[in-house]
């Protein structure tokens, strides 16, 4: 299978993963240095608009990072003090921490054991061993979606709210099982979906992240989580006389506090960038979907040493992450050594994840039974260099050193 370059040096070190900057992103920026405000200047608005449209969202709120943003999330659904959110064990530390900084308590659910996924299986049982739960954190691991369906059933059959982490997961759509197809961030099957735009995901903002929503009262809520509780909004005023000028109309300077919120805006040299990108969603997701099938074809016939990337039921994956399935104890090395014999011939690789409930803090705080799944998934997880900036050579190039060096 051809596939040519966009833009990296042959032979060079490949991590495993990087943004792609081109010359008019670059542009971009420098536009709005050139403009009169950096913080929230015209960009923002028209990166949220952008955003929204191709998620096929009613509401965009940009902001500082994908954390920021699903804390903001927990602030909108109000998951404060004696509230129970689930979240998948095999997720980022931020899917659980978010939440849980805001006060509530977090309950892990596994995930299947092939693709790292929450089912609505494992999430019935997580829901059976709380007792109660207020909102489910779900995430669509490396850019793929489980069966969101289900998990949306067994979610509001137990009364709860759903966010989608879909921080992997800009450019990905979901079938549904009358073959309707939505992009991840529309809303068909959540409250929220929360979107990271960190360097190594598909677009990047250098730091960045968003929340996309339909219902315009939780867009108002996120916009004020963003921005210290701040409303301008004269009709939320409640210090009347405060707030009206004379003739009725209200004071240039005032606004007034909602509630207590932290500063998580993005600026608008973050947000010329993530405009300037999202144009090239498409681009890039196509490059990284050619670069996983290339993966695909040429560990068609390695198992059982190393099994290609375990795709779920029917989704259109913009995939943040090329994830290898390794037997270690077959091929007779730690992942730790092959880690290491990689990077000695250039190649990055990264693990995708420790499982939170095995964190300290986590194991400590909220001790978790033994969760099957995510053990069996993390133990042969590697994720090898998967970025639009790959050319077919750098995937054949790792595939062969890898399959070379587990023998
Ligand atoms: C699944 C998931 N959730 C949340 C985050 C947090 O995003 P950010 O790094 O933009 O704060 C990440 C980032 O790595 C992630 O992978």
């Amino acid at each position: 299978m051809s596939v040519p370059a966009l833009k990296t040096p042959r032979n060079s070190f490949l991590p495993y993963g990087r943004q792609v900057i081109e010359d008019d992103d670059i542009a971009a920026v420098v536009e709005a240095l050139k403009g009169d405000l950096l913080t929230t200047g015209p960009f923002v608005g028209r990166f949220e608009a952008a955003l929204a449209k191709t998620v096929a969202a009613s509401h965009a709120v940009v902001c500082a990072n994908g954390t920021a943003a699903l804390h903001m999330a927990a602030r909108a659904l109000n998951l404060g003090l004696g509230t129970t959110v689930v979240v998948p064990t095999v997720t980022f530390l931020a899917t659980a921490s978010a939440p849980h900084m805001n006060g509530a308590e977090i309950v892990f659910a596994d995930v299947d054991p092939e693709t790292g996924l929450m089912t609505p299986e494992t999430l019935a049982a997580a829901i059976a061993r709380a007792g109660k739960v207020d909102a489910v954190f779900n995430v669509h691991l490396n850019g793929q979606c489980g069966d969101l369906e289900g998990i949306a059933d067994v979610a509001r059959n137990a009364g709860a709210r759903i966010v989608d982490d879909s921080c992997h997961a800009i450019g990905t759509a979901y079938v549904a099982r009358d073959g309707s197809v939505s992009p991840v961030g529309s809303g068909a099957f959540t409250d929220l979906s929360v979107f990271s735009f960190h360097p190594v995901k598909t677009i990047a903002m250098g730091e960045g992240g968003a929340v996309t929503a339909n219902d315009p009262d939780l867009a108002k809520r996120l916009v004020l989580a963003r921005n210290h509780g701040m409303t301008r909004d004269p009709s939320d005023f409640a210090n009347r006389d405060d707030a009206f000028d004379r003739d009725g109309a209200p004071n240039p300077w005032y606004y007034e506090l909602t509630e207590p919120e932290f500063n998580w805006r993005a600026n608008d040299i973050q947000c010329a960038l993530g405009l300037s990108q999202i144009g090239k969603l498409g681009r890039f997701v196509a490059r990284r979907r050619k670069i996983a099938a290339l993966y695909d074809t040429l560990f068609a016939s390695t198992a059982p040493l190393v099994r290609p990337m375990a795709r779920t039921r029917p989704c259109l994956p913009a995939f943040h992450l090329y994830v290898a399935r390794i037997d270690f104890e077959r091929a007779g090395l730690s992942r730790a050594e092959l880690m290491k014999a990689l990077a000695a011939e250039g190649i990055g690789t990264q693990v995708h994840y420790y499982p939170v409930h095995r964190q300290p803090y986590y194991a400590k705080r909220f001790p978790t039974p033994t969760l099957p799944g995510a053990d069996r998934y993390y133990s042969r997880a590697l994720s090898l260099p998967l970025s639009a900036a790959m050319s077919g050579e750098d995937a054949t190039r790792v595939a062969e050193t890898l399959i070379r060096t587990v023998g």
